[in-house]
Parts: C-alpha cells; sequence; structure tokens
C-alpha cells in the first residue's frame, strides 16, 4: 500500500460522523497517548494534562456546552486537553528533578537552567502565562492528529466548546487546569460524507515563500 507522509495527511480529515460500533484497541490508544507525552514544549516545562473522559454521563452534561456536536458523545474517546493554571518555582523544581533523574546527572548542575527559566517566567502576568501554556497544548494537540493519521485512527480537533462550563462539568480548577481543545476520536463511519471531499487548501506558492 502507497502510505507515505503525504498520502497520511490527505487521508486525514476532521472526521463528523464516525462507526460507534468501534473502538480503539488499548494498545494503539495508548500509542496516541505517547504521542501527547512526547509532545515537545517551551522549555521542555509540559504544563499540560490531558483528561480522558470515559464517563458517558459526564460527556452528556458536556454536549449542550460543546453546541451539540455529536461527536462529544460518539467518539470512542474524547480527550479534553488542559494547561496547567500554575507555572511557579515548585513546577520548575519538579521538571528539573526530572531531568536530573532521567540524565543521571546531579540536580545543582541545573542551577543555571533553573535561573534562566525562573528568570523568564517572572514578571509575567497569569494571562501571559495561560497564553504561552495554550499553545503548547495546540502543539500536543497536533501531535496527536498526526500520530492517527499514521496509524489509521480517525479524529476531530474540537475547539467549539465553553471553557468555563468544562472546566466546570470535570472539576479541573480544583486540580488547578483549565480546559484548551478537544480530540474526539474514532474510526469514521463508511457513510461520512467529508471523507471524500477534497481538501481545501491554498496552493504552495500561496502560503510559502522564499526570501
Ligand atoms: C483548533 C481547531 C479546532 C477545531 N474545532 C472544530 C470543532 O469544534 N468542530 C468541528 O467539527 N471541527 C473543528 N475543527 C476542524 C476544522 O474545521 C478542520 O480541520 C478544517 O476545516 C480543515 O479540514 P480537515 O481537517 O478535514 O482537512 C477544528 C480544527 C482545529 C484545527
Amino acid at each position: 500500500m502507497n502510505d507515505n507522509l503525504t498520502t497520511q495527511l490527505h487521508r486525514r480529515y476532521a472526521t463528523k460522523q464516525f462507526d460507534t460500533e468501534k473502538k480503539i484497541p488499548q494498545d494503539q490508544f495508548n500509542q496516541l497517548l505517547e504521542s501527547l507525552r512526547l509532545s515537545p514544549s517551551s522549555f521542555w516545562l509540559q504544563g499540560w494534562w490531558f483528561v480522558v473522559v470515559e464517563s458517558k454521563d459526564l460527556r452528556k452534561q458536556l454536549k449542550p456546552y460543546s453546541r451539540d456536536q455529536p461527536q462529544v458523545i460518539d467518539a470512542s474517546h474524547l480527550i479534553v486537553l488542559c494547561r496547567t493554571t500554575k507555572m511557579d518555582t515548585d513546577r520548575v523544581n519538579k521538571y528539573l528533578e526530572k531531568i536530573a533523574k532521567v540524565r543521571w546527572i546531579p540536580f545543582e548542575s541545573l542551577d543555571g537552567f533553573r535561573n534562566m527559566m525562573l528568570g523568564h517566567l517572572e514578571g509575567k502576568s497569569d494571562e501571559e502565562i495561560a497564553n504561552r501554556l495554550t499553545k503548547q497544548v495546540y502543539i500536543a494537540q497536533w501531535f496527536f492528529l498526526s500520530a492517527c493519521a499514521q496509524l489509521h485512527i480517525d479524529a476531530c480537533p474540537m475547539e467549539w466548546f465553553d471553557l468555563k462550563k468544562y472546566d466546570e462539568i470535570l472539576g479541573l480548577e480544583k486540580d488547578g487546569l483549565a480546559s484548551c481543545v478537544i480530540i474526539a476520536a474514532w474510526y469514521r463511519h463508511a457513510d461520512d460524507p467529508y471523507a471524500w471531499l477534497p481538501k481545501v487548501r491554498f496552493d504552495l506558492d500561496h502560503v510559502v515563500y522564499i526570501k
């Protein structure tokens, strides 16, 4: 089968209708979760958590706050990608401990790096930090979607939802989290008309130029 990168990227689309009989096998879903975990983040601070909403009851509560999009209920897996609401010294130290552990280096040797990170965060408003972390979460989203394309799993990225209501219903605030974007993942329904629509994208010479 001709399954190179371009073919995979053409094959993927924001799936609207899906096969509710199928569920993503756990080993494949684990690979998708791994794609989130391995996503890059600025300063590798990983200010995120990924909430997998399995409860049908919670999904029902979320649907009206998602413009009633059916994906919220029907998807095999619904993931709410969240940013942390804080990025402070404690969190920075936690990441440094992890670096020291996995790379077998003394914690103290990271002092310079710590000062640089803290210097970078210093004086930033909560809003600036929130914006910054949200951007990182969107990168994780696209890592996940690219992994889906490779594994022939279908997905719909979604940002048409009420962030505040999601935070409330899922109790995210008390966990120090705020929702940013959702992914509904599944397998496309054979009748989903969107699967056959040609991709609408500007030509390369309308989006790339060389200086
Ligand atoms: C950040 C983001 C949010 C999106 N939100 C929604 C959404 O809430 N509902 C939906 O049906 N599609 C949503 N989409 C899908 C886009 O409409 C779709 O990706 C775009 O039209 C391009 O089509 P394609 O992905 O099928 O190639 C979203 C896409 C992105 C990137």
